[in-house]
């Protein structure tokens, strides 16, 4: 709901108008966010709960979450790093191996500890060494999970070296995604991180059992951001980001109200010696400022009435949860200040900076 200054509830107005200035949404969730282990767990975790009610957590630890016991314990590690008086509700997800159990993976499901399975080609990103090569070896895993209706969250990249990075995207979609999707009725599939204008039309063309996750930085940087004037690694993630069309495709399709697609941060911390070095650590961190920036882009494009959807909504729907009954209010205002960094006991995380101040605030408790 967005409010005027006077506290009017004021429906109808869009930007620019001037008298929008305070906004109450559901209280958000992450569909796609790494929070690490140890020290780095216990410093990146405050700035993803201050905001987020809920999150689907990445298992690419080093080793991977494979089996359900391993992501009860790293459910237990959250829950443990999570400062008083914080709530937070960790949602956990096992790491496809060819050698995964399907009777592992639905007892964790059955369980309600486990909301989703993560498939990561071989090779694809960041500690992915144990991901999928050979589809076949997966197929038992993929019937179990249509059956029991638990999610496939995708990172959708092949990892042929023949392939350019930038078309990774798109000939996952045809050589990978889509044969998987036709060889599993029923499977329910999240795009993850989808950076392409083939990904949002992937999507838009199916209706059943398929939905999509969009970063924060997606929305802001493309591939000229990363490399003209200087390299610049903190903005260096995977997907990579592409060219200014893709960029402008998943603006549209986050901010058109359509419920396929919803918010996944794949905020990402490495520290800025792995991340300012000959060969940096790919990922971009987004937690402590993702709900200014979302404010923003959609303020930009009109479509401030439609920030809860993408943010609170539109996933819950998709993983068949009930939306956060608490809320939280942004304010507009003054530039924002945030930190450039957080001080963890791994080092320092530099917070993804948007190019642009940032308005939006959201107000504490
Ligand atoms: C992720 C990470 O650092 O774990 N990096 C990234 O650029 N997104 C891995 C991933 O999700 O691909
Ligand atoms: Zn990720």
């Amino acid at each position: 709901m967005i409010h005027n200054r006077t506290g009017k509830k004021a429906a109808n107005c869009v930007t620019p108008c001037p008298m929008t200035h305070s906004l109450t949404l559901r209280r958000p969730d992450d569909w796609h966010l790494h929070l690490r282990d140890g020290a780095m767990l216990s410093g990146v975790l405050p700035e993803t709960a201050r905001h987020f009610a809920r999150a689907i957590i990445m298992p690419n630890l080093v080793p991977p979450v494979v089996t359900g016991a391993q992501a009860a314990a790293y459910r237990d590690r959250i829950l443990a790093a999570l400062p008083d008086g914080m709530a937070f509700e960790p949602l956990m997800t096992l790491y496809l191996t060819e050698d995964t159990d399907p009777a592992d993976v639905a007892a964790a499901h059955a369980s309600g500890l486990v909301k989703a399975v993560k498939l990561y080609p071989a090779g694809a990103t960041t500690n992915s060494a144990s991901g999928v090569s050979d589809f076949d070896k997966v197929r038992g895993v993929l019937e179990k999970m249509a059956d029991i209706g638990l999610p496939l969250c995708v990172h959708g990249e092949v990892t042929d070296p023949a392939v350019d990075i930038f078309d990774r995207e798109a000939v996952f979609i045809d050589r990978v995604l889509d044969p998987v999707r036709r060889a599993t009725p029923g499977l329910r599939v999240v795009m993850e991180h989808i950076t392409t204008a083939d990904g949002v039309a992937y999507v838009q063309a199916h209706d059943r059992d398929l939905g999509a996750t969009i970063t924060t930085h997606h929305l802001i940087i493309n591939r000229n951001h990363i490399l003209v004037g200087g390299i610049k690694p903190h903005y260096y993630c995977l997907p990579v980001a592409k060219r200014e069309t893709h960029r402008l495709a998943l603006r549209a399709a986050a901010t058109s109200g359509d419920k396929r697609f919803f918010l996944g941060t794949d905020s990402a911390p490495h520290t800025d010696p792995n991340k300012e070095s000959a060969c940096g650590c790919a990922g971009c961190f987004t937690a402590t400022n993702t709900m200014s920036i979302l404010a923003h882009v959609f303020e930009d494009e009109g479509a401030l009435d439609r920030l809860e959807g993408f943010t609170s909504l539109n996933g819950p729907a998709f993983y068949r949860l009930p939306a956060n009954a608490a809320t939280i209010t942004l304010t507009k205002g003054d530039a924002v200040a945030y930190p450039a960094k957080i001080h963890t006991g791994d080092g320092d995380v530099t917070v993804f900076d948007p190019g642009f101040a940032l308005h939006w605030q959201v107000l504490p408790g």
